[in-house]
């Protein structure tokens, strides 16, 4: 089965792991990749793969609909995966119109696009072969307490910008299902980590600060927990979903992997000393561990059952917390140029104006 996928924001984290995926494991489909390159787009995390049948990378944002149509046309898409997002709640807080333009806006655009080329279209392609998978996060189901599980009937409670951006995309995406049968299917998953991600996330983030030796900021008491997945398990999680979802279904993706970030933090410098040896002074990393200011409205617990993807799909996570973190952090370890190179830029004034309020 031959498929023309678009995948929107495919040089992002998440988005560069599935083409990665997509490209080395089903060559024979046509994967478009649709990126803006905004600040966490970078282009050298998929410069390796080859232009040709199999692959196109063209640069351009979701909100362009001449681009859209063009593109839907040209290219025949009968597939899309939509990853193209602002994705960082910091930054939300910070300034949310962009998360607005994209991620809504966006969306919509995308939508609109999927639906002129696929439900009225003259029959270049097959409306019952297309997809249009929206890839969200369990954010848009607001913070837990102490106990239960987000499942794909919790109620949506988005508390950032961010995730207030993602709740509305997700609407949207059903609404077309609804009515006008767009084949929408919507995936929603919980805090990933893995290779490419950008250094303002947690994970990436300590790892950049505790190799210079710069304190590692805690949000809080530290306490918050989040359910970790490792990029490639949701990239399969994605893949499975549209070989064997259903249209007009949400379903919830995580790692059953509940830790508070003190934990993660702590994992981590423990995994650096051990690869890299102790600082010149023999100071353990753990000990840069500096409680900031609590990012506002910070939810406090998030965590995913993902009974039923595992029921109807058959997928499970392959990769534990211990495996993938040990991977993350070599990979990091051995792309230091491709975290020097991130930070030495705009990433700096972001860093000055996040951290030194
Ligand atoms: P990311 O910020 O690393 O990458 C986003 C990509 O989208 C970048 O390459 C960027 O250049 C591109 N982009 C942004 N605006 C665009 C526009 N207007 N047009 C075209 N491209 C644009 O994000 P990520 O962490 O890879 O997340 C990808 C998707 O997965 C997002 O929709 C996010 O909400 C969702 N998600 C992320 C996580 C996570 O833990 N990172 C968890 C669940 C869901
Ligand atoms: P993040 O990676 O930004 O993902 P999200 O906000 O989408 O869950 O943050 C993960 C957790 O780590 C979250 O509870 C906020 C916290 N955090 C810190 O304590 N310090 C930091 O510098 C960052 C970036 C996050």
């Amino acid at each position: 089965m031959k498929k023309t996928v678009l995948v929107t924001g495919g040089a992002g984290f998440i988005g560069t792991n599935f083409v990665r995926l997509l490209t080395a494991k089903r060559p024979q489909w046509r994967v478009i990749n649709l990126d803006k390159l905004t600040y966490a787009g970078n282009l050298k995390n998929v410069a390796d793969i080859s232009e040709g049948d199999s692959y196109r990378f063209v640069r351009g944002d979701i909100c362009d609909s001449a681009l859209l149509a063009t593109l839907f046309r040209q290219e025949k898409i009968d597939t899309v995966v939509h990853f193209a997002a602002e994705s960082h709640v910091d930054r939300s807080i910070a300034g949310p119109a962009a998360f607005i333009e994209t991620n809504i806006i966006g969306t919509f655009t995308l939508l609109e696009a999927a639906r002129r080329a696929w439900l009225d279209s003259d029959g270049t392609v097959a409306r019952e072969k297309c997809c249009f998978l929206h890839v969200s996060t369990d954010e848009v189901y607001g913070s837990l307490g102490d106990s239960g599980l987000f499942t794909e009937t919790t109620a949506y409670d988005p508390r950032s910008p961010y995730s207030a951006s993602k709740a509305s995309s997700d609407h949207l995406a059903s609404s077309y299902f609804h009515t006008y049968g767009l084949p929408v299917r919507i995936t929603n998953c919980s805090n990933n980590y893995g290779p490419f991600q950008f250094p303002e996330k947690l994970i990436p983030l300590i790892f950049n600060n505790a190799m210079h030796g710069r304190p590692l900021p805690i949000y809080g008491d530290g306490k918050n927990v989040r359910d970790w997945l490792y990029v490639v398990d949701h990239c399969e999680a994605i893949e499975q979903v549209l070989l064997s979802g259903e249209n007009g279904e949400s379903y919830n993706i995580g790692g059953n992997n509940e830790m508070q970030n003190i934990e993660v933090v702590t994992l981590v410098c423990d995994l650096l000393d051990d690869r890299v040896g102790l600082p010149d002074d023999g100071t353990p990393r753990r000990s840069l561990i500096t409680h900031v200011t609590d990012r506002p409205g910070h939810d406090r617990r998030y965590a995913i059952d993902a009974r039923k993807i595992g029921e109807k799909l058959n997928w499970r996570p392959k990769v534990t917390f211990a495996e993938g973190i040990a991977k993350t952090i070599d990979w990091y370890l051995d792309h230091r140029d491709w975290v020097d190179e991130i930070v030495s830029g705009d990433y700096q004034n972001y860093y000055r104006q996040m951290y030194n309020r």
